[in-house]
Parts: structure tokens; C-alpha cells; sequence
């Protein structure tokens, strides 16, 4: 069965615009596991524009569900993972003045740094993701320094998709299929995600490969209109209708 990870940055982004206790992205968490989320993601990230410290200690102390993680590669990040050891912790790229995370981790050109890096949090117990494109090289560089997942970046082809541009939309899925293909046979879980919505999750969720998908900013968009918990279902039939064709 294919995953579905809720992320709930978005719960935050909305608090904070207001510097107010609501929206509180603990009760968005327990009301997507009630909805059919498999796991909750949420991403700390180093200037806390959404979630922030305290948002995780609620998680960690309440969550039933698996807690993935999202966060650079950071000394800072590093404690705090290995303070709260997290069901799974994902590694991102973070620039500050980017919007949202913007293109994968170069674990190829990273390779002893990041190597060193989730060494410990491998130790600790946490199964470490790391977020990149489909490119072999990036692939082949996450089996070597032994992380047990790949996260595919979805958020190419779903800008392809949005703007029309259907045949290199196309080449892209292809690519990630490609990528989801090997990453498994090297022996890597596949997960994929970033900017999915109701139009584009479908053909990712047919890659047979994936055993996860991440989603968060178009599932908390879509809540404003159909609720949150109305929102993940329909999300959750999307996929299970794609896996089952
Ligand atoms: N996966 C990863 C690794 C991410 O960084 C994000 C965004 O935080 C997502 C999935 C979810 O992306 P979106 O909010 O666009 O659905």
C-alpha cells in the first residue's frame, strides 16, 4: 500500500501570520490520522517561518503516527533530531530566501559531509531520507553513504504541469519513474513528493515502486473549501484509485 505523509507547515504558516495559538498544527496532525494519513511530516526549518520548536515537542509527545522530520544539514538540526529521535528524519536543501524547498540535495557532491552527518541519527534509530532528483548519480550517491530512503522531488514536474507544458511534464515523469525503478533496486524505500495536488498525484501514485508520498501546501489549501478531513480523503482516494489501475 502506498503511504500518505500529511505535512503540516502549512497549519503553521497560517498561525504565524497572525502570532496567534490558532490554527494549532498538533489538532491538524490528529485529525489527518483520523482522515487516512499514514504519517505526519513537518519541516523545522533554520529561520522557523512555519513550524517551530515547541510545534515538534508537541508532535514527539503526542503523535501516535510516525513523526518524519524534514531538515537541512545542519549542527543545530542534528541535535534537535537526536534530542526528539523521530520516526524518520528527511534531509533537505534550505536556503533561506528560497519560498519552499527548491531542487534536491547534491548528495553526490556532499557525499563525505553527508556521510558523517546521518551517521548519527542512523545510531539513533531514525530512518534517514534524503530529498533529491531523479538523477542516477544522486541515487547511486545515497545508497553509498547509507541512507534507507530517497525522497523524489515531485515539484518539477508538477510546475510543468501547471503551465502547460505537457510533453516536457511528461519526460519528467519519466525520469522519476526511472529514478523510482533504480533507487528500489538498489535497495532503497522510494518516496516522492512536492507540490502534488488532486490533478498531478495520480501518476505518481502509480509508480509501483513508491512506497510513500509527502503532501502538504495543497492539502491545506483545498481544506479552506472542503476541510481538512475532506480534503485528505478525497487525496487518499485519488491515490488508492491510481495504485489500483
Ligand atoms: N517533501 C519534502 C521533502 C518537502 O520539503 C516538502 C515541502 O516541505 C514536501 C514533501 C511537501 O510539499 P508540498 O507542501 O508542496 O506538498
Amino acid at each position: 500500500m502506498l503511504r500518505l505523509g500529511v505535512n503540516i507547515d502549512h497549519v503553521a504558516t497560517i498561525r504565524n501570520a497572525r502570532g496567534t495559538p490558532w490554527p494549532d498544527p498538533l489538532r491538524a496532525a490528529l485529525l489527518a490520522q483520523s482522515a487516512g494519513a499514514d504519517g505526519i511530516t513537518a519541516h523545522l526549518r533554520e529561520d522557523r517561518r512555519h513550524i517551530g520548536d515547541a510545534d515538534i515537542e508537541a508532535l514527539i509527545e503526542a503523535l501516535t503516527l510516525p513523526l518524519n522530520l524534514e531538515m537541512a544539514a545542519t549542527a543545530e538540526m542534528q541535535a534537535i533530531a537526536l534530542r526528539h529521535r523521530p520516526h524518520a528524519v528527511c534531509i533537505v536543501p534550505e536556503r533561506r530566501e528560497e519560498r519552499t524547498t527548491e531542487g534536491g540535495l547534491d548528495v553526490a557532491g556532499n557525499q563525505a559531509m553527508l556521510a558523517d552527518f546521518i551517521a548519527p541519527l542512523r545510531e539513533a534509530g531514525c530512518r534517514v531520507s534524503l530529498f533529491i532528483g531523479h538523477q542516477p548519480a544522486q541515487i547511486e550517491a545515497a545508497v553509498r553513504i547509507g541512507a534507507a530512503v530517497v525522497e523524489l522531488h515531485t515539484g518539477a514536474y508538477c510546475d510543468l504541469d501547471t503551465e502547460g507544458r505537457h510533453a516536457e511534464r511528461d519526460a519528467e515523469l519519466d525520469a522519476l519513474r526511472e529514478g523510482a525503478r533504480l533507487a528500489h533496486s538498489l535497495g532503497l524505500e522510494v518516496h516522492a513528493g512536492h507540490g502534488l495536488t488532486y490533478d498531478t498525484v495520480g501518476p505518481i501514485a502509480a509508480i509501483p515502486e513508491l512506497a510513500e508520498l509527502n503532501i502538504g501546501h495543497f492539502l491545506i489549501s483545498e481544506s479552506v473549501f472542503l476541510g481538512l478531513d475532506g480534503a485528505i480523503r478525497e487525496m487518499r482516494a485519488r491515490m488508492d484509485a491510481a495504485r489500483a489501475a
